[in-house]
């Protein structure tokens, strides 16, 4: 049995950047840890795995300002597993805005999940511009907070981190709609395509 296991609840699980940083976790992590991806059906699998570990890491994007709801349906399940069972749970977070902060209603909603289901809560990772900040020289700073929350979850002495890139909103926001459009451009798409408000049907 892995003393850690990894669970990957971002719905783009197998191509997403939460795939990314649960790898550095691994890479970080000295003890031995399993990696899973949530999936619509692996739910029950998942759940029966979860239950036979010391601690569990969630690994997920940050979606409208919360958890996807993906991973709030594997929570339901994981919360009837006996109590005894109950590994502390941690939490890698990212979202694509800048700040880090956004993703605090997250931790939250986890805590919550914590609390109310008898599970004890572990160490969170916030990453603030976790879309771009991997390709970015910038990676670094992710790696060094990274290696802070896996010695955390080592040692169970449980903490909070964040991290985002140096940047202001503005450059921020200068450097996001380079990366998209260029992003955009590798699809044959311009920008007037991209603008559209069916653009996430294509
Ligand atoms: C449906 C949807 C909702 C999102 N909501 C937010 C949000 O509220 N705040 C934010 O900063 N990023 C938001 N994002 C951006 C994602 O958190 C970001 O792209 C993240 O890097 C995706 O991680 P993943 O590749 O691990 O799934 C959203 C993305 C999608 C697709």
């Amino acid at each position: 049995m892995a003393h850690i296991k990894i669970i990957n609840a971002s719905p783009r699980a197998p191509r997403s950047n939460s795939k990314i940083y649960a790898k550095m976790f691994a890479d970080y992590c000295t003890m031995q840890t399993e990696y899973l991806e949530l999936n619509r059906k692996n739910t029950p699998e998942l759940t029966q795995s979860a239950s036979d570990c010391k601690d569990l890491i969630l690994v997920f994007p940050l979606y409208a300002d919360g958890i996807p709801v993906s991973l709030l349906n594997f929570l339901k399940e994981l919360s009837q597993i006996p109590s005894d069972c109950k590994p502390t749970v941690s939490a890698i977070i990212n979202c694509g805005f800048l700040e880090s902060m956004q993703n605090n209603i997250a931790v939250e909603q986890i805590r919550l999940f914590c609390d109310e289901n008898g599970f004890s809560a572990g160490s969170f990772l916030k990453i603030g511009s976790g879309e771009a900040i991997a390709d970015t020289p910038f990676k670094a700073f992710v790696k060094y907070k990274m290696k802070r929350f896996a010695k955390s979850v080592e040692k169970g002495n449980y903490r909070e981190f964040s991290v985002s890139m140096p940047l202001t909103k503005k450059m921020f926001v200068i450097a996001a709609n380079k990366y998209w459009l260029n992003r955009g451009k590798q699809n044959g798409l311009t920008k007037e395509q991209m603008d559209v408000d069916t653009i996430e049907d294509q």
